[in-house]
């Protein structure tokens, strides 16, 4: 199986050129702002979402240089977010560091991931094209809807499983989709091969947060650069939380209802043996591994390329990461 270097060596000089034109446009005569942004930008993350844009581009047959904009502008939205979600959910730790809101203070956090979106909606005018305009004002839009409606979810035991999905569609696949999209659209691909790459970044996404969701439980903090515990201390009811509920035996399940409705970390020992006793973690991961292969199965309307083995390669890396 191609690992996540691999793959990113199918586009190396395209990454370098995206890295390049994020720091670039990271620029203002604001001091804080541009502070803030080289802060959490400069910490990395995976960066994903460029990689998957550039090589939906390429297997789409882009040449010129619009994909370059298209995976920076998507990277700078994805990093708006996680300003404003690790306000939101009160978070500490972010990409091996400190989160910009414990460094700087949520206000400034807020703000700038303000920054962040209005930039990447200039980047986007540049690229002069109404059609990736509309896809990523339905994306941005859906997005913060999503978190609001994970907001209402919040602290309630009723959560049910299509509720939770209806959440994660939203506030992570869509971007992943909107992200492939206008990969074909600025690589001028006939309407078929934008179908299919959207579809395919749509369960890549829902596979990708579903992972998210289970590594928040057995993953391991350092690997993954953020703490872990954090949806059961939020009360944030998660698919694995949520199955583990339906399961359990009654004693046990009004613990689950308690913990949601109270948040906090005291039970967490507890929860966890009843969520991997249950199956919830399990459970999980194979809802994941199948939303990755209904990805797959879209990859089958885009042309046969090394770009598109590397889309293949980062569908299975979703569902197989740990980090
Ligand atoms: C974190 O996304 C937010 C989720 C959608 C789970 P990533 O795990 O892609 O974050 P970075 O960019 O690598 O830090
Ligand atoms: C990530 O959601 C934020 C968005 C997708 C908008 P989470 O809250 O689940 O992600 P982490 O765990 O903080 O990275
Ligand atoms: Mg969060
Ligand atoms: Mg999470």
């Amino acid at each position: 199986m191609m690992q996540l270097d691999e793959i990113r060596a199918l586009v190396a000089a395209d990454l370098t050129a995206v890295d390049a034109r994020i720091r670039g446009q990271l620029a203002s005569d604001v001091a804080l702002v541009s502070q803030v942004g080289e802060y959490i930008i400069g910490a990395g993350g995976k960066r994903l979402r460029p990689l998957l844009v550039v090589l939906a581009a390429r297997a789409a047959g882009a040449t010129g240089e619009g994909h370059i904009a298209a995976a920076a502008l998507i990277e700078f939205i994805h990093t708006a977010t996680l300003l404003h979600d690790d306000v939101v959910d009160d978070s500490s730790q972010r990409r091996g560091r400190d989160t910009a809101n414990e460094m700087f203070g949520s206000p400034a956090s807020v703000l700038v991931g303000d920054f962040l979106y209005s930039r990447a909606f200039q980047m986007m005018a540049a690229l002069d094209s109404a059609a990736i305009i509309g896809v990523m004002a339905d994306a941005t839009n859906t997005i913060a809807a999503g978190e609001v409606l994970q907001l209402m979810n919040s602290h309630d035991p009723d959560t049910t499983e299509i509720r939770y999905l209806e959440v994660i569609d939203r506030k992570t696949a869509r971007l992943f989709a909107a992200g492939a999209r206008i990969a074909a659209i600025v690589a001028g691909a006939p309407p078929p091969i934008e179908e299919a790459l959207e579809r395919y970044g749509r369960h890549l996404g829902i596979a990708f947060q579903l992972v998210d969701d289970a590594l928040d439980y057995r993953g391991d903090a350092a690997t993954l650069g953020k703490n872990v515990g954090e949806d059961l201390a939020e009360g944030k009811p998660t698919l694995p939380l949520i199955h583990a509920l339906g399961q359990a035996r009654p004693e046990e399940a009004a613990l689950i209802r308690t913990s949601i409705a109270e948040g906090g970390s005291d039970r967490h020992e507890a929860i966890l043996a009843i969520v991997e006793s249950t199956g919830g973690l399990d459970y999980t991961a194979e809802l994941a591994a199948t939303e990755a292969d209904r990805a797959l199965d879209a990859l089958a309307g885009v042309p046969d390329s090394v770009y598109r083995d590397g889309l293949a390669a980062l569908a299975r890396f979703a569902v197989t990461r740990s980090a």
